[in-house]
């Protein structure tokens, strides 16, 4: 019965140059529920997305929006007709504040005619009142290039929110949000539900999914593979559903054997120890050392510094027992260390280059032979076995990085660190936004290099990951190290209290 539903998506399927990306989709959401959409990498479900939201047009099909069929020629027309989406990607405008990437195109204003002038003070007080009724705390007028990753997605998901929108689209909202975060915005999405808000949740973390959702839909490959009640799920069930097959354990076997120390850090401070102070560890080669600790920890900033992205005030860093200076990105490298970054569009993709260029890009003194020509095989041989290790999912090597889905954007610059052929990896959230199978082969991978006595040292804020492939954790709280874990007698508990320490 159409009536109970909000939304009805009807035999929608859409092809790009080589990949068919939803071939006919159909799938009901009923008002006041959260509906989870989950699939792997590719699986179509950023693409049917952005045809409810009117940034793709569909070849085929209709959707129906509260008993109406309707037809977006772009988001303007979708958030007139009360349907919001938080994007995978982070678009906020840099260089303008807070307040007024809220409210761009449709700032508040005062006056009339040609003395109409946009009322700054109004804007103000309505991004306060919106931060505060959902409890979050961002000042409204502090530029957004400014803002954590964190923060920068707390700001599009209170953006969402205000068009009080009947439905909001929620694409991978959580990724780069902290615990705290999270249950917040769970918090935000359970009022809003309670207000007959239907949300459309995409999200690859399973624990998630079955906690906040009602019901689940799964797609593979372009297509529907079913719609469930979320208690009916299982996360065993949901990755047989996702993948096809079942998926025996998340985490491959480890035999790395952890050789003589290779990197060694001793009280590393930041400026005026505004961030971290006194961080001393050392990695071993073939170890894995993993880095946890909530919001606020700087267990990014700590690795950016000694990446050479960031000064230092004091400490020594050693490696191989020499004492080095790192002052920027070049000298690491030149060390042998690389670094993957936490946020791919602002510091990794480049999205107008194809994804063999993204993959080579670290490295192209390698493909430059004797005299200055490229080498274009063996570039092409390097990008191709990196596409198929990690099933990008990909038509070609040239095809362009930006359309890529998410996660298969994220594997390529992985396998472009990896192409560097590091000795020290330095890994923020390897595995953000990458589905469970892709998952298990980074982790392979990373395995891999530490039996080949490479040194990882890897953040993450999934305490499966760390407790699955650490040898042992490093755990911060505000900047210090709380604790050095042996990974065998680390426990989710013992972790948190470590990360909470000075709370
Ligand atoms: N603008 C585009 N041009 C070409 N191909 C595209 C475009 N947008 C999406 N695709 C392709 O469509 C397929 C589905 O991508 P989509 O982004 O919908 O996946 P997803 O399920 O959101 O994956 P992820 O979990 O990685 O975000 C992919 O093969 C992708 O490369
Ligand atoms: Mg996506």
């Amino acid at each position: 019965m159409a009536e109970d539903f909000i939304l009805q998506i009807q035999h929608i399927s859409k092809s790009f140059p080589g990949v068919k990306a939803l071939d006919d989709v159909s799938i009901n959401i009923r008002p006041g529920t959260v509906h989870a959409l989950m699939g792997e990498n590719g699986a179509g479900k950023s693409s049917l997305m952005k045809c409810l939201f009117g940034i793709y047009e569909p070849d085929s099909g209709e959707i129906i929006l509260d008993g109406k069929p309707v037809r977006f020629n772009d988001s303007r027309q979708a958030l007139d007709a009360g349907i919001s989406m938080i994007h995978q990607e982070l678009l906020s405008i840099p260089y303008r504040s807070v307040m007024e990437n809220l409210w761009l195109g449709r700032y508040p204003s005062r006056g009339a005619g040609p003395f109409k002038f946009v009322d700054h003070k109004r804007m103000y007080r309505n991004t306060v009142e919106l931060f505060k009724k959902l409890n979050m705390e961002i000042d409204p007028r502090i530029w957004v290039g400014k803002l954590s990753v964190s923060k920068t997605q707390s700001l599009e998901i209170a953006k969402a929110v205000s068009y009080n929108a009947k439905v909001i689209i929620m694409d991978e909202p959580t990724s780069s949000l902290t615990e705290h975060e999270v249950s917040q915005l769970f918090e935000i999405i359970r009022r809003l539900r309670g207000e007959g808000v239907a949300i459309i949740y995409i999200s690859h973390k399973i624990e998630e999914i079955l906690t906040i959702s009602d019901d689940v839909s799964i797609m593979r490959d372009g297509r529907h593979v079913g719609t469930y009640q979320a208690e009916s799920l299982t996360t065993s069930l949901i990755i047989k559903y996702m993948v096809g097959r079942d998926l025996s354990s998340r985490f491959p076997p480890k035999d790395n054997v952890p050789g003589k120390v290779l990197l060694k850090v001793e009280a590393l401070t930041s400026p005026h120890g505004g961030s971290f102070k006194d961080v001393s560890f050392s990695v071993r080669r073939g170890e894995i050392l993993g880095i946890g600790g909530l919001v606020g920890a700087q267990r990014t900033e700590l690795v950016e510094a000694l990446f050479g992205l960031r000064s230092v005030e004091s400490g020594h860093i050693y490696i191989d027992g020499q004492e080095v200076t790192i002052k920027n990105p070049t000298q690491a490298k030149s060390h042998k260390m690389a670094l993957l970054t936490e946020e791919r569009r602002a510091t990794g993709i480049i999205p107008m280059l194809s994804v063999k260029e993204n993959m080579l890009l670290a490295n192209l003194k390698r493909y430059i032979g004797p005299l200055g020509l490229i080498n274009e095989k063996q570039g092409e041989n390097d990008a191709l076995k990196n596409i198929q290790a990690l099933k990008v999912k990909t038509p070609s090597a040239k095809n362009k990085i930006r359309d890529l889905s998410g996660g298969n954007q994220q594997k390529v610059l992985f396998a472009r660190w990896l192409l560097t052929q590091p000795d020290i990896l330095i890994l923020d959230e390897p595995t953000r936004g990458i589905d469970v199978s892709a998952k298990y082969e980074i982790y392979t991978i990373i395995i891999d290099l530490a039996r080949q006595g490479k040194s990882i040292i890897m953040i993450s804020s999934e305490m499966p990951e760390l407790l699955g492939i650490s040898d042992r954790i490093m755990v911060m709280c505000a900047g210090r190290v709380t604790g050095i874990l042996e990974g065998r007698e680390a426990d989710q508990e013992k972790i948190m209290r470590l990360a909470a320490q000075f709370m």
